[in-house]
């Protein structure tokens, strides 16, 4: 085996696959800046212990952790989350409320690798700070929509599934569970899709076995797909609680619908989540045909910024991963072409011709016009190669000849026309034959 293997998990970027990463970078930032969010950045290796309390056995199991030289044990960061609390609660009195911030970083999960699954990928993180109403789940459900179709991606490639953990806990207590009990129950629940009745096995060995009658309940909850669906479950339990959830459900799905965007989002609560963190609604976005992983997932989480030890602060966020999103793009035809194309293509007689073009290159380079020529002398014949092939608008031609005469020919490559300009005036010449700059 020749040389260095990267690590299983983790992603070489070669131009091609930068310049995909960077279109989706490019419509996530587009996004988030039209909605009013601000970017910020945080450091990508992390306490140990920021994440071991904080986000969830799931997530813990997956740290790519190690004590560091000085003892310290810490971790690449899985995730945002617990990172933004800490930014946001460390300066929450000088932040102007609402706080709505974007970041676009690298994360890290020793998972095991499988389609859509990586050990390194990039997430886009939205979370508003500072507002305890559903007006924030509205504009960052919006805003998770926005990014999916910036792209081009329609509601008949990808929508939105929206739950609520706290309705799930209210319900759960009145069928008799304790909070360690519904907690178990959630879990199985988030597991349900993939494993079906296994999925309850975790709870049975821990809580001991479930009712039917009480398993059915769950079941018949979990498959809840309206609104109305929801409000008819919730009817004969007449709680103040439940129906104070159902009027922030109202008012998000009133909101969505006011922007046009009912067909992006479904009642479903089979949706809880696995972070731990999460208190009210959560969501996942997915592809419609359900070919892929979640492409997005996020959720209301407002006991984590006090947890950490700073102010009492509702939140509500969404991470969406660049892994998921390409391949979707790639299935539907969206990924962008690799353009690399120069504007123009320096072709250079020898050495006395190369310092003449020079000077040109450099001032065009500088008016910011793409110009390539070649780094060491070759044939006339292989320059204009070349020049086709690299796919310029023009050759600039610094011959001996044209040099001589105080000019320089240029060609277009679209239709092979040529025409000669003084030396002074290339640069107007070449604004003249492509405009702009
Ligand atoms: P999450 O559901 O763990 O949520 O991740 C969000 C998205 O990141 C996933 O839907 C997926 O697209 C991508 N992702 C996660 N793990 C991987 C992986 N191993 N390989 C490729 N892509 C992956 C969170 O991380 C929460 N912190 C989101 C959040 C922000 N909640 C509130 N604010």
């Amino acid at each position: 085996m020749a040389g260095f293997q990267s690590l299983p998990g983790f992603r070489e970027f070669y131009p091609e696959d930068f310049s995909r990463r960077q279109h989706i970078f490019r419509v996530w930032r587009q996004a988030a800046t039209s909605y009013g969010f601000q970017e910020y950045d945080a450091p990508v290796l992390e306490p140990l212990e920021l994440y071991t309390t904080k986000s969830g056995d799931e997530i813990e199991g997956q740290l790519f952790s190690f004590t560091d030289k000085g003892g310290r044990d810490v971790s690449l960061r899985p995730e945002m989350t617990p990172t933004v609390c800490r930014l946001v609660g460390a300066k929450a009195g000088a932040l102007k409320r609402p706080i709505k911030w974007f970041s676009i970083a690298e994360f890290y999960r020793y998972e095991r690798a499988q389609k859509g699954r990586l050990r390194a990928f990039n997430q886009f993180n939205a979370d508003i700070f500072g507002e305890a109403g559903p007006e924030a789940e509205i504009e960052l459900i919006a805003l998770l929509v926005q990014c999916l179709a910036g792209f081009g991606l329609t509601k008949d490639d990808f929508y939105v599934r929206l739950s609520d953990r706290d309705l799930w806990f209210f319900y759960l207590e009145a069928l008799g569970f304790n909070d360690a009990q519904s907690r178990g129950i959630l879990g199985a629940i988030d597991r349900y899709e993939k494993m079906g009745d296994d999925a309850f096995k975790g709870y049975v060995e821990a809580h001991g076995a479930l009712a039917d009658e009480t398993k059915a309940r769950v079941l018949a909850f979990l498959q809840i797909k309206s609104l109305a669906d929801l409000e008819a479950a919730l009817a004969p339990f007449a709680s103040e609680k439940l129906n104070a959830r159902l009027a922030d459900w109202r008012k998000v799905l009133g909101g969505l619908a006011a922007m046009g965007l009912s067909d992006f989002v479904s009642v479903d609560l089979a949706v809880v989540r696995g972070l731990a963190y999460y208190t009210g609604f959560v969501f996942e976005a997915f592809d419609r045909k359900g070919d892929l992983r979640a492409l997005a997932g996020g959720g209301r989480y407002n006991d984590l910024v006090k947890k950490l030890g700073y102010a009492d602060l509702p939140a509500v966020g969404f991470a969406i991963g660049d892994v998921t999103t390409g391949l979707l793009l790639e299935q539907r035809g969206l990924a962008p072409t690799f353009v690399n194309a120069p504007d123009l293509y320096a072709v250079i007689g020898g050495e006395q011709e190369r310092l003449a073009a020079f000077a040109d290159i450099r001032a065009l380079r500088a008016a910011g016009w793409r110009v390539e020529y070649p780094l060491k002398d070759v044939a006339f014949g292989k320059q204009f190669k070349a020049a086709a092939e690299s796919g310029a608008r023009l050759a600039l031609i610094y011959g001996g000849d044209e040099l001589a005469k105080g000019v320089v020919k240029i060609r277009d490559l679209t239709d092979r026309s040529e025409r000669e300009v003084p030396c002074d005036r290339v640069a107007d010449a070449v604004r003249d034959a492509l405009g702009g700059h």
